[in-house]
């Protein structure tokens, strides 16, 4: 069967934040929102046959996770990612930036430490703040226009304070899938220093071409030891109004640390639809993944080549998994602001303003290509147009 990924669908009046939001962020409901990370294509069928077959039962009772529901996970990750899980590892996390917020609760105490790499999905910055906890940059190093991890800086900026690590595998906003040797570096210094890592690998199953996700835990025995791993088909396929993820932890003390939390904070449980669809996801999933992963890389090229062709100040980092594009402006010549203004205002674009993302996003606006080609090549066309009437 072949998707259809260049349809257009209005989602206007359905509370997407993506639409919802605009008017306040970029004065204009009329943008082309290329912003929130969620995709404009349809959610697969497999997942609403899931949810109506769920609907065909007359009662929607307080219910658990159906038997199905972590064997189809394990098949996933061992087939996918070459990684054997355990169940008694794994576990329903309500979201993944929630579990995030949960372990900075649950494994270090206000005032410690947590090291994130910006720049990188704010949230991470929230939960470490809003939590009175120390936020620490380690900022990523630009080697060969791609993102790189600088351990020297790590080293200079872990002391007896620092508890936690909030690692993005695969990056966002960058795209980068880390390679093995960097996780296996990272986790040795993490394990020297009795720092816990939590790896957000939501992207996970959204590799691009050429690329192999190889999941923090999974690269030797103290990376499995110290870390937690949050894993979800939400983003993949298109279903993160549902709220669906899973933590992965080998280690029984940091696991029993982070469940006894969300034990005692009576937030273990999902509901019956996202249940049903992350079955639905990942026992049936696997060919509309790959189609949607083409379309996007296709997407991808286009943005690419438009911008060599058409307007060359604009440098995107290729991105080796998902489907967001880091756009370098710099050499528009303007401040991030108005940078920002000008993609909104000029070229009627909504996008992600680099700053948010911290340190190292000055200069950078995110673009989301997962969408219609169509509307893909309008926001092109409306940008090309912009930079040339400011010249
Ligand atoms: C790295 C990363 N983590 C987490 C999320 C959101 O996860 P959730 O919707 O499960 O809270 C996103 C969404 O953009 C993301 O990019």
């Amino acid at each position: 069967m072949n998707y259809n990924f260049d349809e257009i669908i209005d989602r206007r009046n359905t509370g997407a934040i993506k639409i919802e939001r605009c008017k306040a962020l970029y004065g204009s409901e009329d943008v082309l929102p290329l912003w929130v990370a969620d995709m404009d294509f349809r959610t697969p069928d497999f997942i609403f046959e899931a949810i109506r077959e769920r609907c065909e039962h007359p009662i929607l009772g307080y219910s658990m996770p159906p038997k199905e529901f972590y064997p189809s996970l394990m098949n996933w990750i061992s087939d996918h990612h070459q990684w054997e899980v355990k169940r008694s590892w794994i576990g329903f996390l309500p979201g993944i930036v929630p579990g995030l917020a949960f372990a900075v609760q649950s494994l270090t105490v206000p005032g410690d430490a947590v090291i994130v790499q910006p720049p990188v999905y704010y949230p991470f910055f929230h939960v470490v703040k809003n939590n009175n906890r120390e936020l620490i940059n380690n900022p990523l190093k630009l080697v060969n226009g791609k993102y790189e991890m600088d351990f020297e800086d790590l080293e200079r900026k872990i002391t007896p304070n620092t508890k936690l690590f909030i690692l993005c595998n695969p990056h966002n906003p960058g795209g980068r899938v880390w390679p093995e040797e960097t996780l296996k570096q990272l986790a040795d210094i993490c394990a020297k220093h009795n720092i816990i890592v939590v790896s957000d690998e939501i992207h996970a199953d959204m590799v691009l071409d050429g690329h192999k996700h190889v999941p923090f835990a999974a690269v030797s025995e103290s990376a499995a030891r110290i870390s937690l791993t949050f894993m979800a088909p939400s983003k993949t396929f298109n279903m993160p109004g549902l709220i669906s993820s899973s933590y992965i932890i080998p280690n029984d003390v940091l696991r029993h640390k982070f469940v006894d939390f969300l034990e005692a904070s009576e937030l273990i449980g999902g509901n019956i639809f996202a249940y049903a669809a992350t079955v639905a996801a990942y026992e049936k999933g696997e060919e509309w993944r790959k189609q949607m992963l083409d379309y996007v890389q296709g997407n991808i090229d286009y943005v690419v080549d438009f911008l060599k062709t058409n307007i060359p100040q604009i440098k995107p980092m290729y991105p080796e998994a998902s489907f967001l594009v880091w756009l370098n402006c710099k050499e528009l010549g303007m401040e991030t602001d108005e940078l920002f203004d000008f993609f909104a205002r000029k070229a009627g674009l909504g996008l992600n303003k680099g700053t948010t993302f911290g340190p190292g996003g000055e200069y950078h606006l995110r673009l989301n290509v997962a969408c219609s080609r169509l509307i893909l090549k309008q926001a092109m066309e409306q940008l090309a147009k912009a930079v040339k009437e400011r010249v």
